[in-house]
This record gives structure tokens, C-alpha cells and sequence, in this order.
């Protein structure tokens, strides 16, 4: 493509028209079908680009930018003689930042001189400025393509053709658009819509009409023209004048283009071959690179906040739901529960599903999400690794453990720090919120108690007894036995006690358990034996008759007083009837109340030897063999001599140490 082509044989005056074109002046015309090679008169930001666009004008800058046709045009065949009809035709195209968005424009301009130095930009577009737009010494004609609104200089809209003449106060303007041939019917464009436009200019000597018509670019020229105006440009433009382009640019980023451009002296345009224009810069290459300059680093930056919440949240969600899994519990997988459907289940642990702190943990209530069961959470706080294999084991066979009398356990998970066991959960609460109620009414009756009495004593009996495995409860109490819907005991939290016993030398040994409820030899020894959950089983069985806690501090707050020695005095005295709970409103079965009060204290006989197991004891209960005869001194005796003694201070000092120690002694102060 050789771009530029100096005009046409076809007249009779081309000999001239050629030798002047080739010296200084073009009388003809010319053609530009893109500017590859075009030696045009540049100022400014003009530039040919490498794509053979001719670039008047780009970025946001307040600069301004002119394109010539090098050689002047001679507009008057004899000088002092009328200019004579012209055609121009051009492809341009205004890419802004953003359709719609107001650049500034550009214009088609006639003038004596290719130095524009001294014009403006803003709204002067690079034609005047202030001091000599109106002025008729100007001589300059332009067909102005402006896409600013200015009011200064009664601008229609900022979308509009104008012809101005010595001035940027247009001698006439419309709205950017075309007259379609058939109807007539208007059809608006926009300047600035990054697509290429073609524009005639046509001046008629004779009528001295002067005409704009502008249509997108595979259209043909549209026949009525958008401006129509009568104009003697013979007053205008001098003999020898220049042709070019002028364009500025303002605060909003935009390019200005000129595609192809033909200019035809006494005739009609010369046409532009449209498919033969270079392309214009693609979006998503240098222009819409320009846009990416301030898109990008917002998308950017939008993106860099999405991805870092959305790295934030998969941390914060890994963390919140984070659980501990070793290799070793896969087989104990059906029993696992996720994390994260206990912390829905309970609503996040929310204060308000708190059922209770107690033993070892809080406790939750709340209602897993697939199966809506209920169940009790107890999140259990456990540091140390030691033991936790052997633990959840034990768990997990707990786990299996069916007995009407022991609350069931379902699973467990586990987390940094933090043992979580789910259990089954219990309508209606703990037996200790019966016995001792506040406001004294509708105390248990003897009957119920004693139901509860041989229910807990089974399900002790089935974990010392009818289990594969001996299992030792370690924390029997009345807090830990639990109501179901038919108000049926059951025995819970078995088994977590030996969590913290487990594996650690006897010199730390804690003491585990409640105080109140600590055979004494669990206190020496800190083993735990099934004697010494009958030694709990048997303060348990004094607690529900009487309705009295284990360890009471005595109202003079001279000490603590304990239930069992107070039953042991009682009992000396001959008033055993009286320590009956009073809030027991039935009446009771004096021959029942007897018979476990003894038993009671025969269960908690510090030597442990003494105590019967859990067979003897349901057999007892069960009126199948006799208690054996026993006097209240021979308890005394060795309840004296280890409770009240140096046996009982050391049951203190160890439980304290436990406290101080592990903190799991939890619910230490009056036996709840
Ligand atoms: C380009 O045009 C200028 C001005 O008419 C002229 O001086 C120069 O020699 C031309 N250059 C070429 C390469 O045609
Ligand atoms: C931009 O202009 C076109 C028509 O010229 C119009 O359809 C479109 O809604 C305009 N967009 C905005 C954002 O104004
Ligand atoms: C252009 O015009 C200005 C005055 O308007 C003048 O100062 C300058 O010298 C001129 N430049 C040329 C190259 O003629
Ligand atoms: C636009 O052109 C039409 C026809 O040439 C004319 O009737 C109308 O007044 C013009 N509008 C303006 C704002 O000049
Ligand atoms: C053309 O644009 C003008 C000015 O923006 C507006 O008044 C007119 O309604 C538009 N006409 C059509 C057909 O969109
Ligand atoms: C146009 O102006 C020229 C010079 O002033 C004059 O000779 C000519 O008669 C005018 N043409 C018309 C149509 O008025
Ligand atoms: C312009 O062209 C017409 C024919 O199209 C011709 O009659 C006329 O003489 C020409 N004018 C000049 C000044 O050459």
C-alpha cells in the first residue's frame, strides 16, 4: 500500500496540476489511504504511527497537535478570482478513555499558515485563541468535530459538528448524526465511540454552500447532508492555503485518528477505498492499555482484597474448624465427629446452649445438623498427648457401652488443646438440680429416689462388672447422674476422670474425682479402683437419702462439716430416721431409708476392704442378702481415725494440690 497518491489524468489541466504538485503546489488534489510514508507537516503530539494511523493526538495532557498536507493548495485559479467548489473527505476516529466520556475533539482545517503555535487548547482545539478566534484576518475554515460541550462558545451538546469560520463560534452546528436516504429519518452517532466515522466537507463555489454530511464508515454518503449552510468562502480562504487536521487533548485520556483522507479541487470527492484504511488500535493493545493504566491497578488492588479475604477466610474457617487427626484413629473414624458440625450444632458454643460447667469441661447442648439429634457437647480442655490414644480407645469402647443406666456416649473430636465428647442429651437435667432445689418444692419422692438409687447402682454394676473390660467411673456424684425423658437415672461422664491420670508418675499424681466423693486410699495413692467408686457410690447413696451435700461448710464457717460423719453421729444417737431428707413429702419406707443409709456408710468405710462390691451392693438393695450387722462404732472408729484425723487433712491438702495443679478438680467446694 503506498499511501500517498498524487491525483488523477483524467483533466485536461493535469500536466500542470502534476508538474506544480511535484514542485510546491497541489492544484489537484490528493489521497491518503492510511499515512505509511506520508511526509505530512507534523507539530506537536502528531505522529504517524507504525500501523500508518495518523495519530493527531493522545494521552491527557492539555497539548494540542496539527497534520498538514506538506504542499499548500492553490483554492483560486486566478488570483482575486472566487475560490473555486472543493470536496474533502476523511476517516477519522476518537477513542476515549470510556465511550461517552468527553475528550476533547478535533478538526478539519483550511489555513493560510502551518503555524498554529500560538492557538489554544481547551475549547479552542487548537484552531484560535482567545485574542484571535472572531478575528476575519484569520482566514481559516474548519469543520470542527467536538465532543465537548463549551458553553463559552454556545456549544449545542458535547457531541456535535460545527463550521466555523475565523472563529470557534460555529456559523452553524447540528448534532452528530445522519439523514438516512429512504426515510429521512435521523439517526444520532457519537464522536467518541471508538468506532471510525467518514465526513464530507463539500463546498459549492457557485451556490456558495457549504456542506457536512457524516456517516459510520461502510455507509455510503448519506445524500442530505447533516449541515447545510451558505457561506462565501471566496472571503475566507486564501489563494494558496494548507489542509490539515488540529486536535488537543484535555484531563480525560483519549486518542484522536485520522484512518484515510482525500481532498479534490473543482470536483466531486475523490472516494476512499474503506477497506484499504489501517486498522486502529485494537482494544486490549495500546489503547485499551492506556485504559488498563487505571483499570488495572483497581482491578488489581480489588482483586488483591478479594483474594487476600478470601485466603483470610479459608485460614480463618481452617482454623476456626480445625480439628487434630492422627493416623492412629482411623479405625476409630464412624465414632469421630467434624468439628465443625459441633460448632454448628451448638451455634458456635454460644453461652445460651450452655447446659453446664462441670468435671472437666463445659457442656453444650445442641442439635447436630444432619440427624437433628440432641446432644450434650463437652468440650473437654486437654493439653497434653500423653495417654489421648489410649484415651479416645476407651472412648470409642465406652463408646459401645449400651445400658439404660448410662447416658450413651456417640463420639468424640478432637482439636489442638481441646477434646470434645458428644453425648446423648438428657431432657431432663441433672439429679443434683432435684435435690437441691431452691425453693424446696416438688422434691423427688422416696420412691422415685430409690428407683434412681438401684438404676445407678446397675449401671455402676455394669461398668465394674458386666463390661469386657473393668471400667472404673472415677466421679460418681449426684451432678454426673442425669435424668432422661422418663426420668430415668443415668450415670455420665464415665471414664473422663482416667484422661487425667493417665501415664504420669506417681509423684505428680493428681487426685481426680470430686472432693467429698475421694476414698481416702485414692487420696493416698491416687489409684483408682472399682472399691474406690463404691467409696463415691456409697456417699452418693447418703447424699440422695438425706438431700444433704457431701462436704458442707458449717455455718459458724469453722470448717467444713462432712455427710458422712454427720449420718455416722446421727446415726450413734440413735436418730438415724432424722437425717432423712424432710423435703421427702410421701412419707418413705423407714425399713428402705435404714437400709441405705447403712449401706451407705458401709460403701464409704475408709478401709476399702470393708467395702462391699457392686453385686454385693445390688443384692442388698435388692433385699437378697441381709447387711451384714455392723455397729456404728466400728465405723467410727476408722472413719475418726482417717477423716477427722491426719487421713482427712490429707485428703484436703491433696485435693487442693489437684486443684492447684491441674485445675481439674473442678466443682471442688461442696461436692456439686
Ligand atoms: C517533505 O515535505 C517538506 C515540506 O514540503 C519538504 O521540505 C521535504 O523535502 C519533504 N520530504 C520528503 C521526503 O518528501
Ligand atoms: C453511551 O452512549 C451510547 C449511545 O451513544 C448509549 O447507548 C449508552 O447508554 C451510553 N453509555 C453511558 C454509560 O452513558
Ligand atoms: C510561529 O508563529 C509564532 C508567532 O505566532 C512565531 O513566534 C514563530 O516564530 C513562528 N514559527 C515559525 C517556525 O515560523
Ligand atoms: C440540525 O440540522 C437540521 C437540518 O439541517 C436543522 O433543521 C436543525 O435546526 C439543526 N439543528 C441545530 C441545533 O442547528
Ligand atoms: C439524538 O441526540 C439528541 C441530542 O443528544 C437528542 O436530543 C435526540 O433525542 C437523539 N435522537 C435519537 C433518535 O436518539
Ligand atoms: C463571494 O465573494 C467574492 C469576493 O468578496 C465576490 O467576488 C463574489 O461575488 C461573492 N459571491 C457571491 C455569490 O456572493
Ligand atoms: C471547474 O470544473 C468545471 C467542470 O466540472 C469547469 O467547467 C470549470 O471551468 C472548472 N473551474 C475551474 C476554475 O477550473
Amino acid at each position: 500500500m503506498k499511501p500517498q497518491t498524487v491525483v488523477l489524468l483524467l483533466l485536461p489541466s493535469l500536466f500542470l496540476g502534476l508538474s506544480k504538485a511535484t514542485s510546491t503546489i497541489d492544484d489537484a488534489g490528493f489521497i491518503y489511504t492510511g499515512f505509511g510514508g506520508a511526509n505530512l507537516t507534523l507539530d506537536g503530539m502528531a505522529t504517524i504511527t507504525s500501523s500508518s494511523l495518523l495519530q493527531l493526538s493522545s494521552g491527557t495532557a492539555e497539548r494540542k497537535g496539527h497534520a498538514f498536507h506538506p504542499n499548500p493548495l492553490r483554492f483560486r485559479k486566478a488570483s482575486g478570482g472566487r475560490v473555486q467548489s472543493f470536496s474533502i473527505t476523511f476517516v477519522f476516529a476518537i477513542l476515549s478513555i470510556a465511550p461517552n466520556l468527553s475528550s476533547h475533539g478535533m478538526a478539519f482545517l483550511i489555513c493560510p499558515s502551518t503555524n498554529l503555535t500560538s492557538t489554544g487548547t481547551r475549547g479552542f482545539l487548537g484552531l484560535f485563541n482567545r485574542q484571535s478566534s472572531g478575528n476575519p484576518s484569520n482566514h481559516i475554515f474548519a469543520v470542527e468535530l467536538d465532543t465537548i460541550q463549551n458553553t463559552e462558545f454556545q456549544d449545542i451538546n458535547d457531541n456535535h459538528i460545527g463550521v466555523d469560520v475565523n472563529s470557534i463560534h460555529s456559523v452553524q452546528s447540528n448534532y452528530t448524526g445522519y439523514y438516512d436516504d429512504n426515510q429521512g429519518n435521523f439517526y444520532n452517532m457519537t464522536l467518541n465511540s471508538h468506532e471510525p466515522m467518514q465526513v464530507w466537507v463539500d463546498y459549492d463555489e457557485v451556490a456558495t454552500h457549504v456542506s457536512v454530511t457524516i456517516a459510520p464508515l461502510k455507509m455510503p454518503k448519506p445524500i442530505r447532508p447533516l449541515i447545510l449552510t451558505t457561506f462565501n468562502l471566496s472571503t475566507v480562504i486564501t489563494d494558496l492555503a494548507y489542509v490539515g487536521f488540529s486536535s488537543t487533548t484535555g484531563s480525560i485520556d483519549s486518542e484522536h485518528y485520522v484512518l484515510g483522507w482525500s481532498f479534490a479541487m473543482n470536483r466531486s470527492t475523490l472516494g476512499i477505498d474503506v477497506d484499504k484504511l489501517p486498522k486502529l488500535p485494537r482494544e486490549g493493545s495500546k489503547n485499551s492499555s492506556k485504559v488498563l493504566e487505571i483499570v488495572l491497578p483497581i482491578a488489581t488492588a480489588i482483586l488483591v482484597l478479594v483474594v487476600g479475604f478470601a485466603i483470610l477466610q479459608f485460614f480463618w474457617r481452617r482454623f476456626k474448624y480445625a480439628e487434630l487427626r492422627e493416623d492412629w484413629e482411623v479405625e476409630f473414624g464412624p465414632h469421630r465427629f467434624s468439628y465443625k458440625d459441633l460448632f454448628s450444632a451448638t451455634q458456635g458454643f454460644k453461652d445460651k446452649n450452655l447446659l453446664g460447667v462441670g468435671g472437666f469441661g463445659s457442656v453444650y447442648k445442641g442439635v447436630l445438623p444432619t440427624s437433628k439429634l440432641e446432644v450434650a457437647v463437652k468440650k473437654v480442655s486437654h493439653e497434653s498427648r500423653q495417654g489421648i490414644k489410649e484415651f479416645i480407645a476407651e472412648v470409642v469402647s465406652i463408646g459401645r457401652l449400651r445400658h439404660r443406666n448410662l447416658v450413651p456416649l456417640l463420639g468424640y473430636c478432637r482439636r489442638r488443646g481441646e477434646l470434645i465428647l458428644v453425648y446423648e442429651y438428657m431432657s431432663n437435667g441433672s439429679l443434683d438440680k432435684y435435690l437441691y432445689r431452691q425453693d424446696g418444692k416438688s422434691s423427688l419422692s422416696w420412691v422415685h429416689r430409690f428407683h434412681i438409687i438401684k438404676g445407678i447402682a446397675l449401671g455402676v454394676l455394669y461398668l465394674h462388672e458386666e463390661w469386657d473390660q473393668i471400667v472404673i467411673h472415677r466421679d460418681i456424684k449426684a451432678s454426673n447422674v442425669l435424668l432422661d425423658t422418663d426420668m430415668n437415672a443415668r450415670l455420665g461422664d464415665f471414664g473422663l476422670a482416667k484422661l487425667y491420670d493417665h501415664g504420669i508418675d506417681p509423684q505428680t499424681t493428681h487426685v481426680v474425682g470430686t472432693m467429698g466423693y475421694l476414698a481416702p486410699e485414692l487420696a493416698r495413692t491416687g489409684k483408682a479402683s472399682p472399691l474406690t467408686d463404691v467409696f463415691a457410690f456409697g456417699v452418693f447413696l447418703l447424699e440422695v437419702t438425706c438431700g444433704r451435700r457431701p462436704v458442707e461448710h458449717s455455718r459458724q464457717g469453722s470448717g467444713v462439716s462432712m455427710l458422712v460423719d454427720w449420718v455416722l453421729e446421727k446415726w450413734h444417737k440413735g436418730l438415724l430416721r432424722k437425717v432423712v431428707d424432710p423435703r421427702i413429702q410421701d412419707g418413705f419406707d423407714a425399713h428402705q431409708t435404714t437400709l441405705v443409709l447403712k449401706l451407705g456408710l458401709l460403701c464409704s468405710h475408709p478401709v476399702a476392704d470393708a467395702r462391699p462390691t457392686m453385686r454385693q451392693v445390688m443384692q442388698y438393695l435388692d433385699g437378697d442378702m441381709k447387711l451384714p450387722e455392723q455397729m456404728p462404732e466400728s465405723l467410727t472408729l476408722g472413719m475418726q481415725f482417717l477423716t477427722r484425723s491426719e487421713g482427712f487433712d490429707y485428703i484436703m491438702s491433696q485435693a487442693s494440690t489437684a486443684v492447684s495443679d491441674a485445675g481439674t478438680l473442678t466443682g471442688l467446694s461442696g461436692g456439686r
